[in-house]
């Protein structure tokens, strides 16, 4: 998709719940992951991310650091910041 929303940090911060929707950034996109989140393969922690950038918890889980992690990803894009 070439033409997607511009959002801010506010738009995300506002959406850290699975009732108001689960919205992450990385590297300046914004990713809708509510659906994803009862499918993530670590569970609940992923929740400590809404509302909130990626990169400081895949810092520490490099678990996802590979090209299929970044695949799901990129199913959830709804826009950049
Ligand atoms: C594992 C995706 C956010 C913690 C995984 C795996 C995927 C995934 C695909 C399995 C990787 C593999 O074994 O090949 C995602 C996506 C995220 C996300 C798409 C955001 C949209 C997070 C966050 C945390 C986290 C924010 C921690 C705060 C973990 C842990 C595992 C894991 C601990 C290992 C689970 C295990 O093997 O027992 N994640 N993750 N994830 N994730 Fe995430």
């Amino acid at each position: 998709p070439t033409s997607m929303p511009i959002f801010t940090q506010d738009d995300v911060t506002k959406h850290r719940s699975i009732e108001e929707g689960v919205w992450v950034t990385y590297k300046g996109s914004v990713y809708d992951i509510t659906e994803f989140v009862s499918m993530h393969p670590g569970g609940d922690k992923i929740l400590l991310a809404a509302g909130g950038a990626l990169e400081p918890f895949w810092a520490l889980y490099a678990v996802h650091s590979q090209e299929h992690v970044l695949e799901i990803l990129s199913e959830y894009k709804v826009g950049e910041l």
